[in-house]
Protein backbone atom coordinates (compact mmCIF):
# COMPACT_ATOMS: atom_id res chain seq x y z
CA UNK A 1 0.00 0.00 0.00
CA UNK A 2 1.01 3.07 -0.94
CA UNK A 3 2.60 5.45 1.84
CA UNK A 4 0.84 8.72 3.57
CA UNK A 5 2.32 11.85 3.39
CA UNK A 6 2.85 11.64 6.94
CA UNK A 7 4.69 8.46 7.04
CA UNK A 8 7.01 9.22 4.23
CA UNK A 9 7.98 12.38 6.17
CA UNK A 10 8.19 10.57 9.61
CA UNK A 11 10.78 7.96 7.35
CA UNK A 12 12.93 10.60 5.74
CA UNK A 13 13.03 13.15 8.72
CA UNK A 14 14.39 10.00 11.35
CA UNK A 15 16.91 9.04 8.80
CA UNK A 16 20.36 9.43 8.64
CA UNK A 17 20.87 11.57 6.44
CA UNK A 18 17.43 13.03 6.45
CA UNK A 19 15.88 13.20 3.53
CA UNK A 20 12.10 14.05 1.53
CA UNK A 21 11.14 12.88 -1.47
CA UNK A 22 10.66 15.39 -3.95
CA UNK A 23 7.33 13.90 -5.18
CA UNK A 24 5.93 16.40 -2.57
CA UNK A 25 7.08 19.68 -4.28
CA UNK A 26 4.35 19.99 -6.12
CA UNK A 27 1.39 20.96 -4.50
CA UNK A 28 -0.44 23.80 -6.16
CA UNK A 29 2.13 26.32 -4.57
CA UNK A 30 5.17 24.22 -5.32
CA UNK A 31 3.48 23.43 -9.07
CA UNK A 32 2.79 27.50 -9.11
CA UNK A 33 6.77 27.88 -8.17
CA UNK A 34 7.67 25.55 -10.47
CA UNK A 35 6.71 27.87 -13.73
CA UNK A 36 8.53 30.61 -12.11
CA UNK A 37 11.88 28.17 -12.62
CA UNK A 38 10.70 27.60 -15.80
CA UNK A 39 10.52 31.43 -17.31
CA UNK A 40 14.16 31.83 -15.15
CA UNK A 41 17.01 32.48 -17.77
CA UNK A 42 19.26 30.17 -15.56
CA UNK A 43 16.77 27.29 -16.49
CA UNK A 44 17.81 26.57 -19.52
CA UNK A 45 16.21 23.21 -19.99
CA UNK A 46 13.04 24.88 -20.80
CA UNK A 47 14.04 27.00 -24.07
CA UNK A 48 16.15 23.45 -25.04
CA UNK A 49 12.83 21.18 -25.21
CA UNK A 50 10.96 24.04 -26.40
CA UNK A 51 13.62 24.31 -29.40
CA UNK A 52 12.87 20.42 -29.56
CA UNK A 53 9.25 20.64 -29.21
CA UNK A 54 8.58 22.89 -32.05
CA UNK A 55 11.44 21.94 -34.50
CA UNK A 56 11.61 18.65 -34.47
CA UNK A 57 7.84 17.83 -34.24
CA UNK A 58 7.03 16.41 -37.42
CA UNK A 59 10.20 13.90 -37.14
CA UNK A 60 9.13 12.35 -33.81
CA UNK A 61 5.38 12.31 -35.08
CA UNK A 62 7.40 10.32 -38.14
CA UNK A 63 9.92 8.01 -36.25
CA UNK A 64 6.55 6.73 -34.10
CA UNK A 65 5.33 4.86 -37.48
CA UNK A 66 2.02 5.51 -36.75
CA UNK A 67 -0.50 6.33 -39.39
CA UNK A 68 -4.35 6.17 -37.40
CA UNK A 69 -5.66 7.79 -34.78
CA UNK A 70 -3.36 7.87 -31.58
CA UNK A 71 -3.66 9.03 -27.87
CA UNK A 72 -0.80 11.05 -26.71
CA UNK A 73 -0.76 10.82 -22.89
CA UNK A 74 1.63 13.01 -21.06
CA UNK A 75 2.73 11.90 -17.65
CA UNK A 76 2.70 15.24 -15.20
CA UNK A 77 2.25 17.57 -18.05
CA UNK A 78 2.59 20.55 -16.15
CA UNK A 79 0.98 23.78 -17.59
CA UNK A 80 2.00 22.09 -21.27
CA UNK A 81 3.52 25.04 -22.75
CA UNK A 82 6.69 23.68 -24.59
CA UNK A 83 4.28 20.09 -25.60
CA UNK A 84 1.59 23.04 -26.96
CA UNK A 85 4.42 23.35 -29.47
CA UNK A 86 4.17 19.65 -30.50
CA UNK A 87 0.59 19.42 -31.00
CA UNK A 88 0.43 22.41 -33.39
CA UNK A 89 2.63 21.01 -35.39
CA UNK A 90 1.00 18.21 -35.54
CA UNK A 91 -2.69 20.21 -35.90
CA UNK A 92 -1.19 22.08 -38.91
CA UNK A 93 -0.35 18.62 -40.87
CA UNK A 94 -4.32 17.25 -39.82
CA UNK A 95 -2.44 14.48 -37.97
CA UNK A 96 -5.04 12.64 -35.75
CA UNK A 97 -4.63 12.16 -32.50
CA UNK A 98 -6.38 12.86 -28.92
CA UNK A 99 -4.08 14.51 -26.21
CA UNK A 100 -4.52 13.14 -22.95
CA UNK A 101 -2.41 15.20 -20.59
CA UNK A 102 -2.39 13.41 -16.81
CA UNK A 103 -1.32 15.77 -13.84
CA UNK A 104 -1.77 15.11 -9.76
CA UNK A 105 -2.34 18.87 -9.47
CA UNK A 106 -5.62 20.45 -10.78
CA UNK A 107 -4.35 23.79 -10.64
CA UNK A 108 -1.71 22.75 -13.15
CA UNK A 109 -4.38 21.10 -15.47
CA UNK A 110 -6.71 24.12 -15.28
CA UNK A 111 -4.08 26.39 -16.50
CA UNK A 112 -3.55 23.66 -19.28
CA UNK A 113 -6.87 23.10 -20.71
CA UNK A 114 -7.23 27.40 -20.39
CA UNK A 115 -4.25 27.75 -22.38
CA UNK A 116 -4.99 24.50 -24.87
CA UNK A 117 -8.42 26.10 -25.64
CA UNK A 118 -7.80 29.37 -25.91
CA UNK A 119 -4.00 28.98 -28.64
CA UNK A 120 -5.31 25.31 -29.95
CA UNK A 121 -9.21 25.22 -30.52
CA UNK A 122 -9.29 22.17 -32.92
CA UNK A 123 -7.25 20.25 -30.63
CA UNK A 124 -8.87 16.67 -29.24
CA UNK A 125 -8.55 16.85 -25.54
CA UNK A 126 -9.15 14.38 -22.39
CA UNK A 127 -7.46 15.98 -19.11
CA UNK A 128 -7.12 13.90 -16.65
CA UNK A 129 -6.57 14.97 -12.79
CA UNK A 130 -5.13 12.17 -10.87
CA UNK A 131 -1.62 9.85 -10.66
CA UNK A 132 0.21 8.83 -13.57
CA UNK A 133 -0.30 5.33 -13.20
CA UNK A 134 -4.08 4.77 -11.84
CA UNK A 135 -5.22 7.48 -14.60
CA UNK A 136 -3.20 4.98 -17.48
CA UNK A 137 -4.65 1.94 -15.95
CA UNK A 138 -7.86 3.32 -16.80
CA UNK A 139 -6.94 4.94 -20.01
CA UNK A 140 -5.28 1.25 -21.03
CA UNK A 141 -8.79 -0.46 -20.29
CA UNK A 142 -10.61 1.67 -22.50
CA UNK A 143 -8.77 2.52 -25.56
CA UNK A 144 -7.45 -0.07 -28.45
CA UNK A 145 -5.65 3.10 -30.32
CA UNK A 146 -1.69 3.39 -30.01
CA UNK A 147 -0.47 5.93 -27.57
CA UNK A 148 2.30 8.33 -28.04
CA UNK A 149 3.29 8.45 -23.96
CA UNK A 150 5.54 11.92 -22.93
CA UNK A 151 7.85 11.70 -20.14
CA UNK A 152 8.98 15.56 -20.79
CA UNK A 153 10.93 18.39 -18.82
CA UNK A 154 13.62 15.96 -17.22
CA UNK A 155 11.33 14.62 -14.72
CA UNK A 156 13.15 11.00 -14.87
CA UNK A 157 16.07 13.54 -13.60
CA UNK A 158 14.38 13.30 -10.35
CA UNK A 159 14.94 9.37 -9.62
CA UNK A 160 17.86 7.63 -8.67
CA UNK A 161 19.31 5.29 -10.78
CA UNK A 162 17.30 2.22 -9.96
CA UNK A 163 14.39 4.12 -8.98
CA UNK A 164 14.34 5.27 -12.76
CA UNK A 165 14.73 1.98 -14.01
CA UNK A 166 11.74 0.99 -12.12
CA UNK A 167 9.84 3.54 -12.79
CA UNK A 168 10.72 3.13 -16.97
CA UNK A 169 9.65 -0.60 -16.27
CA UNK A 170 5.94 0.27 -14.63
CA UNK A 171 5.42 2.41 -17.84
CA UNK A 172 6.33 -0.40 -20.00
CA UNK A 173 4.34 -2.74 -18.15
CA UNK A 174 1.37 0.03 -18.82
CA UNK A 175 2.02 -0.25 -22.46
CA UNK A 176 0.55 -2.03 -25.62
CA UNK A 177 3.19 -3.25 -27.64
CA UNK A 178 2.51 -0.99 -30.99
CA UNK A 179 3.39 2.17 -28.39
CA UNK A 180 6.03 4.23 -27.77
CA UNK A 181 8.15 6.56 -25.14
CA UNK A 182 8.75 9.59 -25.42
CA UNK A 183 11.13 10.73 -22.22
CA UNK A 184 12.99 13.94 -21.95
CA UNK A 185 16.81 14.14 -20.56
CA UNK A 186 18.48 16.78 -19.64
CA UNK A 187 22.53 16.40 -21.14
CA UNK A 188 25.86 16.23 -19.17
CA UNK A 189 27.43 19.74 -20.14
CA UNK A 190 29.59 22.66 -19.07
CA UNK A 191 29.20 22.36 -15.14
CA UNK A 192 28.88 25.72 -14.38
CA UNK A 193 25.88 26.31 -16.59
CA UNK A 194 23.85 23.21 -14.78
CA UNK A 195 24.95 24.63 -11.02
CA UNK A 196 23.81 28.06 -12.10
CA UNK A 197 20.24 26.47 -13.22
CA UNK A 198 19.57 24.79 -9.54
CA UNK A 199 21.19 27.85 -7.85
CA UNK A 200 20.05 30.96 -9.52
CA UNK A 201 20.51 34.99 -7.71
CA UNK A 202 16.72 35.79 -7.24
CA UNK A 203 16.27 32.55 -5.18
CA UNK A 204 13.21 30.83 -6.80
CA UNK A 205 14.62 27.53 -6.70
CA UNK A 206 15.37 28.03 -2.72
CA UNK A 207 11.04 28.92 -2.23
CA UNK A 208 10.62 25.95 -4.25
CA UNK A 209 12.37 23.55 -1.85
CA UNK A 210 11.58 25.71 1.16
CA UNK A 211 7.97 25.47 -0.07
CA UNK A 212 7.93 21.37 1.11
CA UNK A 213 8.44 22.92 4.80
CA UNK A 214 5.30 25.16 4.38
CA UNK A 215 3.20 22.43 3.11
CA UNK A 216 4.29 19.96 6.21
CA UNK A 217 3.57 23.12 8.39
CA UNK A 218 -0.19 23.46 7.05
CA UNK A 219 -0.97 19.69 6.14
CA UNK A 220 0.56 17.82 9.40
CA UNK A 221 0.18 20.57 11.52
CA UNK A 222 4.64 20.85 12.04
CA UNK A 223 6.32 23.73 13.40
CA UNK A 224 8.96 24.62 11.55
CA UNK A 225 10.05 28.49 11.55
CA UNK A 226 11.84 29.09 7.82
CA UNK A 227 14.30 31.70 9.13
CA UNK A 228 15.92 28.61 10.59
CA UNK A 229 16.79 26.96 7.11
CA UNK A 230 18.82 27.34 4.30
CA UNK A 231 19.03 26.28 0.77
CA UNK A 232 22.00 24.52 -0.73
CA UNK A 233 22.88 22.92 -3.83
CA UNK A 234 25.53 21.28 -5.92
CA UNK A 235 26.85 19.51 -9.68
CA UNK A 236 28.86 16.05 -9.42
CA UNK A 237 30.26 16.37 -13.40
CA UNK A 238 31.41 13.24 -12.36
CA UNK A 239 27.81 11.21 -12.61
CA UNK A 240 25.62 13.89 -13.51
CA UNK A 241 23.83 14.45 -10.13
CA UNK A 242 22.86 17.74 -9.30
CA UNK A 243 21.57 17.69 -5.24
CA UNK A 244 19.34 19.59 -3.50
CA UNK A 245 19.18 20.45 0.52
CA UNK A 246 17.69 22.51 2.77
CA UNK A 247 19.86 23.16 6.12
CA UNK A 248 19.12 24.05 9.96
CA UNK A 249 20.84 27.08 10.64
CA UNK A 250 21.00 26.15 14.31
CA UNK A 251 20.63 23.25 16.68
CA UNK A 252 16.54 22.45 16.98
CA UNK A 253 13.63 20.33 17.47
CA UNK A 254 10.94 20.74 15.75
CA UNK A 255 7.45 19.11 16.19
CA UNK A 256 4.99 17.22 13.49
CA UNK A 257 1.67 16.69 14.91
CA UNK A 258 0.44 14.39 12.32
CA UNK A 259 3.60 12.20 12.88
CA UNK A 260 3.28 12.54 16.95
CA UNK A 261 7.10 12.84 17.47
CA UNK A 262 10.22 15.79 16.75
CA UNK A 263 13.02 15.55 14.93
CA UNK A 264 15.89 16.85 16.45
CA UNK A 265 18.26 18.99 13.73
CA UNK A 266 21.67 19.59 14.78
CA UNK A 267 23.23 23.15 13.10
CA UNK A 268 23.96 22.80 10.06
CA UNK A 269 21.93 19.30 9.19
CA UNK A 270 20.89 18.79 5.90
CA UNK A 271 17.87 17.34 4.72
CA UNK A 272 18.53 15.91 1.15
CA UNK A 273 15.63 17.39 -1.24
CA UNK A 274 15.68 16.76 -4.94
CA UNK A 275 18.31 14.77 -7.08
CA UNK A 276 17.86 16.55 -10.76
CA UNK A 277 20.35 13.85 -12.77
CA UNK A 278 22.11 14.56 -16.31
CA UNK A 279 22.61 11.82 -18.61
CA UNK A 280 24.83 11.24 -21.62
CA UNK A 281 23.28 9.51 -24.58
CA UNK A 282 25.01 6.00 -23.44
CA UNK A 283 23.49 6.19 -20.30
CA UNK A 284 20.10 7.04 -21.82
CA UNK A 285 20.29 4.17 -24.23
CA UNK A 286 21.19 2.06 -20.90
CA UNK A 287 18.55 3.01 -19.06
CA UNK A 288 15.88 2.07 -21.85
CA UNK A 289 17.38 -1.27 -22.02
CA UNK A 290 17.40 -1.70 -18.56
CA UNK A 291 13.66 -1.08 -18.31
CA UNK A 292 12.90 -3.58 -21.52
CA UNK A 293 12.39 -1.03 -24.25
CA UNK A 294 14.33 -0.96 -27.56
CA UNK A 295 15.89 2.46 -28.24
CA UNK A 296 14.86 4.23 -31.53
CA UNK A 297 16.49 7.90 -32.19
CA UNK A 298 17.85 10.75 -29.83
CA UNK A 299 16.20 13.98 -30.44
CA UNK A 300 18.53 17.15 -29.41
CA UNK A 301 17.85 20.80 -29.27
CA UNK A 302 20.30 23.06 -31.34
CA UNK A 303 22.46 23.52 -28.31
CA UNK A 304 22.54 20.12 -28.36
CA UNK A 305 22.20 20.96 -24.15
CA UNK A 306 18.76 17.99 -24.28
CA UNK A 307 17.38 15.29 -25.58
CA UNK A 308 14.16 13.71 -26.29
CA UNK A 309 14.62 9.95 -26.47
CA UNK A 310 12.28 7.90 -27.72
CA UNK A 311 11.74 4.18 -27.68
CA UNK A 312 9.45 1.16 -28.42
CA UNK A 313 8.09 -1.28 -25.99
CA UNK A 314 10.35 -3.98 -26.48
C1 LIG B 1 8.76 19.00 -13.18
S1 LIG B 1 7.08 19.29 -13.52
C2 LIG B 1 7.16 19.09 -15.28
C3 LIG B 1 6.01 19.64 -16.02
C4 LIG B 1 6.06 19.44 -17.53
N1 LIG B 1 6.14 18.03 -17.89
C5 LIG B 1 7.20 20.19 -18.14
O1 LIG B 1 8.09 19.56 -18.71
O2 LIG B 1 7.20 21.40 -18.09
C6 LIG B 1 6.37 17.81 -12.94
C7 LIG B 1 4.85 17.73 -13.02
O3 LIG B 1 4.47 16.39 -12.70
C8 LIG B 1 3.36 16.40 -11.82
N2 LIG B 1 3.43 15.15 -11.04
C9 LIG B 1 4.36 14.80 -10.12
N3 LIG B 1 4.13 13.56 -9.65
C10 LIG B 1 3.01 13.10 -10.30
C11 LIG B 1 2.28 11.88 -10.26
N4 LIG B 1 2.64 10.87 -9.48
N5 LIG B 1 1.20 11.76 -11.07
C12 LIG B 1 0.82 12.78 -11.87
N6 LIG B 1 1.48 13.96 -11.96
C13 LIG B 1 2.56 14.12 -11.18
C14 LIG B 1 3.52 17.67 -11.02
O4 LIG B 1 2.29 18.16 -10.51
C15 LIG B 1 4.15 18.64 -12.04
O5 LIG B 1 3.18 19.41 -12.73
Amino acid sequence: MEKTFAQEVEEGLSASPKFLSSKYHYDDEGSRIFQEIMAMPEYYLTNCELDIMKNRALEIYGATGFNTHFNIIELGAGDGAKTKEFLQNLLVENIDFTYVPIDISKEAIDILVKTMNQSLPNLKMNPQVGDYFEVMGKIEAKENCPNLVLFLGSNIGNFKSEWAVDLLQHMNEHMQSADKLLVGFDLMKNPNLIRNAYNDSQGITARFNMNVLTRINRELSGDFNLDTFDFYSFYNPENGDVKSYIYSLIEQDISIKETEKSFHFEKDECIWMELSKKYSLDGIEKLGADAGFQFKEHFLDSKGYFSDSLFTKG
